[in-house]
């Protein structure tokens, strides 16, 4: 049934601005102009969404307007592949980069996905293609492959099994239990950290590729200790994604959903996160009784992401908006990602 208009009124974009607010923008500091801007576009966002029977997943680093306005499912990589999957949704509006949006067209092939920005990659997946997979098999026969989900479609049809930063050590100790070297692409400071957790020589027994996140390539090790002597007590999180210099010197390491369960588990002063800003955002709205210390970078990719593009998107999706994958390499990318729901979730054999 078509909704009677989409065009709010003021008292609909009053009563949604309040909403907004209540939902945690009003926290992070947004201001009366600011919450009315958001909720003219929420306001009809929400109401397409259910007119055309789509459902909106968000990562977390996305914008919080769009986190805490108009996204039905938040979550780290993992969480997103697994609950799009589920969804009976017509149309997935993907709020996340493309790597993402392609994962979950591989999961929902009969559904139509859509990236609001289309540009919104990743330097990790852009780092490594299908025929450097192919050479590092061919130096290595007989390694398994394991990669992380920040690849193309191309790259993980190339692969063994697909991991995230929610189960990458435990899918990796899963492969030695019956090999001897595994390969691992292609975030190199993610495989150092992995070798360290594990215990493997890099080179040796795990074999890298040499991607980087341009956003938690950057964090300097040294400010740690500055920090530490400046908010006595505080607890500091790094995702897996930063440099071993930074990852040795830090209370916690691993990926977005584990830091946020990390920061739920435990009592400090004060809290850290090494991490794209989003995610210290949404832990100010999710725990507002908890001091977080600012230390953030912004990903471009993810930010590209706008609450006017979303609802372009809904409207009338440009070809670019729409993710197709070819079925022939969708069909063989499928399985390293079951693979990865399987050994996460303690189904196979390794
Ligand atoms: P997770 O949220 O799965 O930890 O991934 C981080 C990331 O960089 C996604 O782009
Ligand atoms: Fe890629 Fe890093 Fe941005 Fe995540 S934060 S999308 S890994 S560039």
């Amino acid at each position: 049934m078509a909704l009677k208009t989409l065009s709010p009124s003021q008292s609909d974009i009053e009563q949604e601005a309040a909403r907004l607010s209540d939902k945690g923008l009003g926290g992070l500091g947004y201001r009366d102009e600011e919450l009315e801007r958001a909720a003219a576009l929420t306001w009809r966002i929400n109401r397409l969404k259910m007119e055309k029977k789509a459902v909106i997943p968000a990562h977390v680093y996305q914008r919080p307007e769009i986190l805490l306005g108009v996204a039905d499912m938040i979550g780290d990589s993992y969480r997103l592949a697994k609950l799009g999957a589920a969804s009976d949704a017509e149309i997935i509006v993907f709020c996340g980069v493309r790597f993402m949006a392609e994962t979950a067209k591989i999961l929902s092939p009969d559904k139509t996905v859509l990236l609001p920005a289309p540009e919104a990659g990743c330097s990790l997946s852009e780092s490594i293609t299908a025929a450097d997979v192919r050479a590092l098999k061919k130096k290595h026969p007989g390694a398994p492959v394991a990669v992380y989900i920040n690849t193309s479609v191309a790259v993980k049809a190339e692969c063994d099994v697909v991991v995230t930063s929610a189960n990458a050590p435990k899918i990796m100790r899963r492969l030695y239990e019956t090999h001897d070297k595994v390969i691992f692409a292609p975030d190199a400071m993610m495989g150092a950290n992995l070798a360290k957790e594990l215990g493997k020589t890099i080179g040796k027994d795990l074999i890298v590729w040499n991607g980087t996140c341009i956003v938690h390539d950057n964090f300097d090790a040294a400010s740690v200790e500055f920090y530490r002597k400046m908010y006595p007590g505080v607890k500091i999180l790094a995702h897996f994604e930063c440099t071993p210099a930074l990852t040795s010197v830090v209370d916690y390491i691993g990926g977005t959903g584990d830091m946020m369960k990390w920061v739920d588990d435990h009592k400090a002063p004060s809290y850290m996160l090494i991490t794209e800003c989003g995610l210290g955002d949404l832990a100010r709205t999710k725990f507002p009784d908890k001091a977080f210390v600012p230390m953030c970078r912004l990903c471009p990719h993810m930010k590209a992401v706008t609450l006017e593009r979303v609802l372009s998107a809904l409207e009338k999706p440009s070809a670019a908006q729409t993710i197709e994958v070819p079925p022939s390499v969708a069909a063989r990318a499928l399985k390293p990602i079951e693979r990865m729901f399987e050994l996460a979730e303690d189904r196979a054999a390794a």
